[in-house]
């Protein structure tokens, strides 16, 4: 980054100041910008960090009609492949659901996150959005008046103000947003679901053509699409496991063991790219909204990935704030601001009840056998014996494992 890169990073003015290059941030930078509010985004990583960060990747049909709304779906139309089908293996045998044939009759569609935040980028620099990279928001202060201020440090370690309007918190869980709220400004839920996967991104191809959901004795383990060249698995493992403790080999057999490769099929191997370890955990901030400093995305609330609903709420959360913001700062109408935060949560805790509901389905209860842990697994193998079984229930699960 040259000087005046950085000295221009380090400070300026904006109606919105957006934190964060995410989905969030950029899809509430694109709208801020063709709705001719003057904004800019603030991003800690370089701009090849953000558009090779491989995460989510399953787009509800919402998130499709959004991106399509503000002409941002171009990418995804052009190399995302749309999705509709799981399949169940369980110690009861094997079933799959078309889930386009069933509730609001939607599809998912198979984009991966950094190509759809790279088509994102693309997007708002080509229509002249202000963007700094290696630029780390620290703090963001005055949020209850209305001039807030963001002190941000560059790569060189210079430090500067951006000041504005709104703040706009698209930082994630870890980010200045919510480590600038004042104590006891916000209700902070929390739920550990007590479960943890080791979650790998495979260079092979897909192992069967629908998401595949295996429940065995020796935990959970999920398969699901990326490309035609890459899978995305999940395996469950004890909390602490470190990323890198098992092999390549003892992995993909124990894929194999819980997907039941021997009954339906062997998988296809390949070398692992990428691996990490996620403790499926959920918060939620309440509210959203703290004066001039409004949160979206994984900054309002962390949601487990095992309904894939992270990115879509992200999405779905910076078209509302950004409606709201255009309303308030060129139409001198507050309301729809005044509102964002309950018509977040709305959203937010139905996705979380959802999530939580296929944590139940997934897993065995954690921790010591005996009669309550023997009483819940006979509940999960009922739920999804009422899974395979009954058209109300298919139809209740499409319409939230697809809805946001
Ligand atoms: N200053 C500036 N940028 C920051 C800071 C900071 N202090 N802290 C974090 N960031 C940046 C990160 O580098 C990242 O690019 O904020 C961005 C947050 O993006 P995401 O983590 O992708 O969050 P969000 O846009 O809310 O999307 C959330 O997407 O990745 C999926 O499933 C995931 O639920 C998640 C969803």
């Amino acid at each position: 980054m040259t000087d005046s890169e950085s000295s221009r990073a380090a400070r300026g003015t904006a109606d919105v100041v957006v934190l964060g290059a995410g989905p969030a941030g950029l899809v509430l930078g694109n709208l801020l910008l063709a709705g001719g509010v003057d904004c800019v985004v603030l991003e800690r990583a370089t701009s090849e960090q953000v558009k090779s960060r491989s995460r989510a990747g399953f787009l509800a049909a919402n998130t499709v009609r959004i991106l399509d709304r503000h002409g941002l779906a171009e990418g995804l139309h052009r190399r995302g492949r749309t999705h509709s089908t799981c399949e169940f293996r369980t110690e009861d045998g094997r079933f799959r659901l078309d889930y386009a044939t069933l509730g609001r009759r939607e599809p998912h569609t198979v984009h991966p996150q950094h190509e759809l935040v790279t088509d994102l980028l693309t997007h708002y620099l080509d229509a002249g959005g202000r963007l700094h990279f290696a630029t780390e928001a620290v703090a963001v202060h005055g949020a209850d008046g209305d001039r807030p201020s963001v002190t941000v440090r560059g790569a060189d370690g210079r430090t500067g103000t951006w000041q504005g309007r709104y703040v706009a918190g698209c930082d994630g869980r870890h980010g200045a947003a919510r480590r600038s709220l004042p104590a006891g400004s916000v209700r902070h839920h929390r739920l550990d679901h007590g479960v943890s996967w080791l979650a790998l991104l495979a260079e092979a191809p897909p192992s069967l053509d629908a998401v595949g959901y295996a429940v065995h004795e020796r935990g959970f383990a999920g398969h699901m699409a990326r490309t035609p060249e890459v899978t995305r698995y999940y395996l469950q493992c004890e909390r602490g496991t470190p990323p890198g403790a098992w092999s390549e080999d003892r992995i993909w057999d124990e894929l194999a063991l819980r997907m039941r490769a021997s009954d339906y099929g062997p998988l296809r191997r390949g070398p692992l790219l990428h691996r990490a370890v996620v403790d499926l955990e959920s918060d939620v901030l309440e509210p959203l909204r703290h004066g001039s400093l409004l949160l979206a995305g994984d900054a309002a609330s962390l949601i487990s990935p095992s309904a894939a609903k992270g990115a879509n709420l992200a999405v779905l959360e910076a078209e509302l704030l950004a409606r709201a913001l255009i309303d308030d700062l060129r139409h001198g109408s507050p309301d729809a601001l005044a509102d964002y935060s309950a018509r977040c949560l709305e959203h937010i805790w139905r996705a979380q009840e959802f999530s939580r509901w296929m944590v139940g389905l997934l897993h065995r209860v954690p921790g010591p056998a005996g009669d309550e842990a023997a009483f819940h697994d006979s509940l999960r193998r009922s739920r999804l014996a009422s899974l395979r079984t009954s058209c109300s229930c298919q139809d209740w699960f499409a319409e939230n494992y697809v809805g946001v």
